[in-house]
């Protein structure tokens, strides 16, 4: 399968992002956990650079004084206004029928004879 190249593997290590321009589209590739995903660098709302902004977590409560953090760097938190979003969807966290798009991601090796696989997206 191809898509568009990203690049290395290596060049996303677990936890960061890259932020690519692929056929005119900005798009946020995230390494979560040695897997990768991707999605639209542009807010649903007023159309803020989203994959700009900060990762977080999903804080849920059994009450109050209590927080859990769960799916630490999963949501991505909108610079504009603080919307935040799953990564892993692209779904808003709060209302997941607004979302941003979200890309088919694939890790290949192109060349056997190289210890290295790419990363592509699939637009
Ligand atoms: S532009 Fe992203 S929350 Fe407003």
């Amino acid at each position: 399968m191809s898509g568009y190249l990203v690049g290395k593997a290596s060049e996303i290590p677990v936890g960061e992002k890259k932020i690519i321009e692929a056929n005119g589209r900005s798009i946020g590739v995230y390494n979560i956990g040695g897997e990768f995903f991707a999605i639209r660098n542009t807010c649903p709302h007023q159309g803020a650079p989203l994959c700009k902004g900060i990762k977080t977590a999903f804080i849920t409560s059994k009450g109050p004084g209590n927080f859990d953090y769960e799916r630490d760097g999963e949501i991505v938190r909108c610079p504009w206004h603080q919307w935040e979003f799953d990564i892993k969807t692209g779904c808003m966290v709060v209302d997941p029928k607004m979302r941003t798009k979200s890309y088919e991601v694939t890790v290949e090796r192109y060349d056997v004879s190289i210890e290295e696989n790419n990363v592509y997206v699939h637009l």
